[in-house]
């Protein structure tokens, strides 16, 4: 697996705002719609094109266009979802499929309440939205979900992530070519398998508590 870790300062400062405990919600929900937009450059870096001739105002000329299939942007709801617009911001006619996981937390454990997914995804460039990257147990669920289907073509993005995270996306992922893209790599997990530093609970600081 090919792990990328964001260097740039606009990311880190970004993440500065996020992680802070006084944050309210709606600056939360722009900063990570904003920063996705950051990792997604890097994330994207490999979007498949195809060459196509256009008419400037001066000449014809050769350009690239997205290539079909178009990519599919699964994020994991719910905290996935803050992520959504800033990837399809920067690739409009990408499609959308969904998977709803969330984890128990006393034992940890992903389980899985939806699934919107194409049957078929042989051929697809799938991008995996989760702002956490914790235990890994929930990103590693939505992309079984993928490899079930066919997928072979996977980058994930994750805002921050843990080593033991991405040690459990290596395992399952084994010799498959998949890219994690991580705005930040952070300490570890605390004894509630909470990421430290971290932000918290995402999808809380996102959506309010359920
Ligand atoms: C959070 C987060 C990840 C998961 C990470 O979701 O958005 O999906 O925890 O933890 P893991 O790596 O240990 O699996 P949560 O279960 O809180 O659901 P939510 O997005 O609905 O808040
Ligand atoms: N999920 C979250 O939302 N935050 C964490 O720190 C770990 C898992």
């Amino acid at each position: 697996m090919r792990v990328h870790i964001a260097d740039h300062p606009l990311i880190t400062h970004k993440l500065t705002v996020l992680r802070d405990a006084k944050t309210p919600s709606p600056v939360f929900r722009q900063l990570t719609e904003e920063l996705m937009t950051l990792l997604a450059y890097e994330a994207t870096r490999e979007v498949r094109v195809e060459e196509t001739e256009i008419q400037t105002p001066v000449t014809t000329t050769k350009g690239v266009r997205i290539a079909d299939p178009k990519p599919l942007v699964v994020p994991i709801l719910r905290a996935g979802l803050g992520m959504l617009e800033g990837m399809t911001k920067l690739v409009p006619t990408a499609e959308v499929g969904f998977v709803g996981i969330v984890r128990d937390e006393a034992t940890l454990k992903p389980s899985t309440y939806a699934e919107r997914l194409p049957e078929n995804l042989e051929g697809r460039q799938c991008f995996v939205l989760d702002p956490m990257l914790a235990t890994g147990g929930s990103l590693a669920a939505a992309i079984k979900f993928l490899f079930d289907r066919g997928a072979t073509d996977v980058t994930a993005v994750c805002l921050l992530g843990t080593p033991e995270g991405v040690r459990a996306i290596d395992t399952l992922v084994g010799d498959r070519d998949v890219k994690l893209v991580l705005g930040a790599m952070d300490d570890g997990l605390n004894e509630k398998g909470y990421i430290v530093p971290g932000l918290g609970d995402a999808g809380d600081r996102l959506y309010g508590t359920v």
